[in-house]
């Protein structure tokens, strides 16, 4: 059992992790969700076979093909807010290297990981657990360390020290991914018919925040969720994962499993892209299950417009029939509200949209 040291934790904490490792039976009552949030695993009520794309980024950078790339992103955008990527360009022993380090900072003692516990969603490098493990109401099967890492020399210093490896490794990667991200905003903004670089000075002095997610082996998967259906504040998020768990929800509001793919990434679009394409493209609404047997590891990085920047519908998309359906906001509006507010109950998104949309 993880729990060696009482007296140094606070007794409203315990972590996912913990719980597995001592092998409870059931989960507690803090993690039981109402009947209607369930995730109806195994049963094809409510999930669909739906097939989702998948894109060979390598296509981008083929000049007779970039047009291709961009018409199916611009499909995938419109449909799901989602896609996978292959040929994404983030060699395999990054990646590899990634869940090594991530996989080692779980399995730490938990006092160690305790150092870096904060319930303030304000904070640059954050361990915690369900989504707030201070004001949460219902508990998801979740632990985190989240962390800034852009520009990564900033930040990088406030990582976790252990493992030792943590942050060369974790760097690596994060670093990998905020290149990816360029691309990516790049070709979504042209989808979107406007210039290549329309948010070339914001992204390059963007933030990013990496969530290392873990989520150990559950003992009731059918009653519990690993994090609740959300869309990310963000431009757009980048997600690996160990393993199948992610669902999105699809126009239809249905929940679509996301399957593995070896080698893939996940690209989800967030707030600022449903406001800057004036709600041409929609942030996708996601949930993560749990899995009896497997634990699994995820890197959520959501890149965003710097923290005081504020994001609006981009000019060339308003016009006398397209009015701006949103407001503006900002990456610290966004943790202003959930500071202050339960945004499962509200998404945040809902607060910006102008009543006549
Ligand atoms: C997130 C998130 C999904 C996952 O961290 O915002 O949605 O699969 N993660 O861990
Ligand atoms: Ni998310």
């Amino acid at each position: 059992m993880e729990e060696t040291n009482k007296s140094l934790l606070d007794d409203s904490f315990t972590s996912a992790m913990t719980l597995t490792n001592s092998g409870v039976p059931q989960v507690p009552d803090r993690y039981v969700l109402p009947p209607s949030q369930r995730p109806a695993l195994g049963s094809s009520l409510g999930t669909t076979e739906t097939t989702l794309p998948v894109i060979d980024l390598s296509l981008l950078n083929q000049p007779l093909l970039r047009s291709r790339a961009i018409h199916e992103i611009s499909m995938a955008c419109k449909e799901f807010g989602f896609f996978q990527v292959r040929n994404h360009g983030i060699p395999s022993s990054v990646v590899k290297d990634a869940f090594d380090a991530a996989t080692q900072f779980f399995d730490l003692p938990v006092e160690e990981k305790m150092l870096l516990v904060s319930a303030n969603v304000h904070e640059p490098v954050r361990y915690g657990t369900s989504l707030n493990h201070s004001t949460d109401r219902v508990h998801y099967w979740r632990d985190f360390i989240k962390h800034y890492s852009h520009p990564l020399s900033k930040w990088i210093n406030m990582w976790p020290s252990n493992p030792p490896c943590y942050k060369d490794k974790v760097g690596k990667y994060a670093e990998a991914t905020h290149v990816l991200h360029k691309q990516l905003i790049e070709a979504i903004s042209e989808s979107l018919g406007l210039e290549k670089n329309y948010l070339q000075e914001e992204i390059e002095g963007g933030s990013q925040v990496m969530a290392v997610n873990c989520y150990p082996a559950c003992p009731e998967p059918e009653i519990a969720l690993g994090m609740p259906p959300h869309s990310d504040f963000s431009s757009l998020t980048i997600l690996l994962q160990s393993s199948q768990g992610l669902q999105i929800m699809d126009c239809n509001k249905n929940w679509v499993c996301v399957p593995y793919i070896e080698g893939a990434l996940i690209v989800q679009l967030g707030d600022q892209v449903e406001v800057m394409s004036n709600g041409i493209y929609k942030s996708v609404i996601h949930r993560v299950t749990v899995n009896k047997d497997v634990k699994r590891l995820s890197f959520a990085s959501l890149h965003s417009l710097p923290l005081h920047k504020k994001i609006s519908p981009a000019p060339k998309l308003v016009n006398a029939n397209n009015t701006p359906a949103y407001g503006e906001f900002s990456f610290n509006d966004f943790l202003d509200y959930i500071s202050s507010n339960d945004f499962i109950q509200e998404r945040f998104i809902d607060t910006i949209k102008k009543s006549s949309s």
